[in-house]
């Protein structure tokens, strides 16, 4: 039989669902895929059990339910200041996860560069194959995970950079970028005439005092960012597959059409009955923010009696930590032991990082306490694996 295409041929396997399958092999406290083990908000399944008899069963506008755009776009007023039009410069996609796809397929051209910061969300890579660009990866370097802006500079002005990938929050790291630090990119950015592609979809999990900030409200950037977010995890639903594009209408139209052909639309009763999450008072989101806060806090605090070394979390819900005092040499391996000796799953870190790192693994505390106290519980043991 002929070839099949070449397309997927760079790609390796997700190491994020590998970990879990790892987890599951050895029935460890599963804490590297990222999802909670807790409920959605209540009001949210209420609306859904009352919607199911009477729709809407059949296929919603291509770009999304009206009232579900229209939510959406108040809510986006409310949070960041920003004036959306719901008719002209917002796609609903399935996920964040469509919402990066089908952006990326509309600015980028086979041959054009995207610049990513590296770690990153291992789905950038596969985005970025698809559509054809070559990825240019500037490092934010642990422990801060900060930047140097000459080396982002040094990439952003090579030829052919059409956009940069922002995640922010960010996962692995937790880091929230500062104003100013978006101010370096933002005004990078302008300079070499480049589209910002954000991925947002922690834009509510943030800790005190770190506050998130909407690159798209900076100076000039409006008409040059491509907001991807989702209500995967500021409403606890990865599962219904609810994302968005908000750009201006020129690239929405192209959003349109790759999301059009791609998947015609997201699921049309759960975006009825997300409206009503859409729609929630400020107090839903500053519960959600002391949920998490009261997770982080007791994660890590757990890690930290244990003798642990990890990186606060500055937003997101994941935790770096240091596996250096134990004498692995590849961090995959030691992940597995980690699953099958001691009852945790992680992720290698090596799976987020261009550069040679491979020190650190990351854990996910979106978790019941029950579930935390578990993994604390077993992690006690983790000094078996010291060599
Ligand atoms: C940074 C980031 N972007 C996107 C996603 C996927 O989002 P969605 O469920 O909206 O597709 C995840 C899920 O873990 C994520 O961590």
């Amino acid at each position: 039989m002929k070839p099949l295409s070449t397309r997927t041929d760079s790609f390796t396997d997700s190491v994020i669902r590998r970990m879990t399958r790892v987890s599951l092999q050895y029935n460890a406290v599963n804490l590297s895929q990222g999802f909670p083990d807790f409920d959605p908000p209540k009001a949210i399944t209420d609306r859904l059990s009352r919607i199911a008899p009477e729709g809407p069963h059949q296929y919603a506008l291509t770009w999304g339910a009206q009232n579900f755009r229209e939510a959406l776009a108040a809510k986006q007023k409310h949070f960041s200041g920003m004036d959306v039009d719901p008719n002209t410069e917002i796609v609903v996609t399935c996920g964040s996860t469509e919402a990066m796809m089908a952006s990326m397929m509309s600015v980028c051209n086979p041959g054009d560069k995207v610049v990513v910061f590296s770690p990153f969300y291992e789905n950038y890579g596969a985005d970025a194959i698809l559509s054809g660009a070559t990825p240019i990866y500037v490092p934010l370097v642990p422990p801060t995970f900060s930047f140097d802006a000459n080396v982002l500079e040094d990439a952003m002005k090579q030829p052919n950079v059409k956009a940069l990938i922002l995640c922010n929050p960010s996962n692995p790291c937790g880091k929230v970028f500062t104003y100013e630090e978006l101010k370096v990119i933002a005004d990078l950015a302008i300079k070499y005439d480049i589209y910002v592609i954000t991925d947002e979809v922690y834009e509510h999990i943030v800790y005190e005092p770190h506050r998130h900030t909407y690159m798209a409200t900076l100076p000039g950037m409006r008409e040059r960012t491509i907001i991807c977010s989702s209500l995967s995890k500021t409403y606890s639903i990865t599962g219904w597959r609810l994302g968005y594009v908000i750009a201006n209408p020129e690239i929405i139209d192209r959003v349109k059409k790759v999301h059009d052909f791609l998947t015609v639309g997201a699921a049309a009763p759960l975006m009825e009955a997300a409206v009503i999450g859409l729609q929630f008072e400020d107090s839903y989101y500053q519960e959600l923010q002391a949920h998490y806060t009261h997770m982080k806090n007791l994660f890590t605090s757990g890690l930290r009696d244990i003798g642990l070394t990890f990186t606060e979390p500055q937003g997101a819900y994941y935790v770096m930590v240091d596996i250096s005092q134990f004498g692995y040499e590849n961090d995959e391996e030691f992940c597995i032991d980690l699953a099958r000796e001691v009852g945790v799953g992680a992720v290698p870190g090596s799976s987020f990082f261009r550069e040679d790192v491979n020190h650190l693994i990351r854990m996910h505390f979106a978790k019941k306490d029950e579930t935390l106290h578990a993994a604390l519980d077993n992690l006690s043991r983790i000094n078996k694996l010291k060599r």
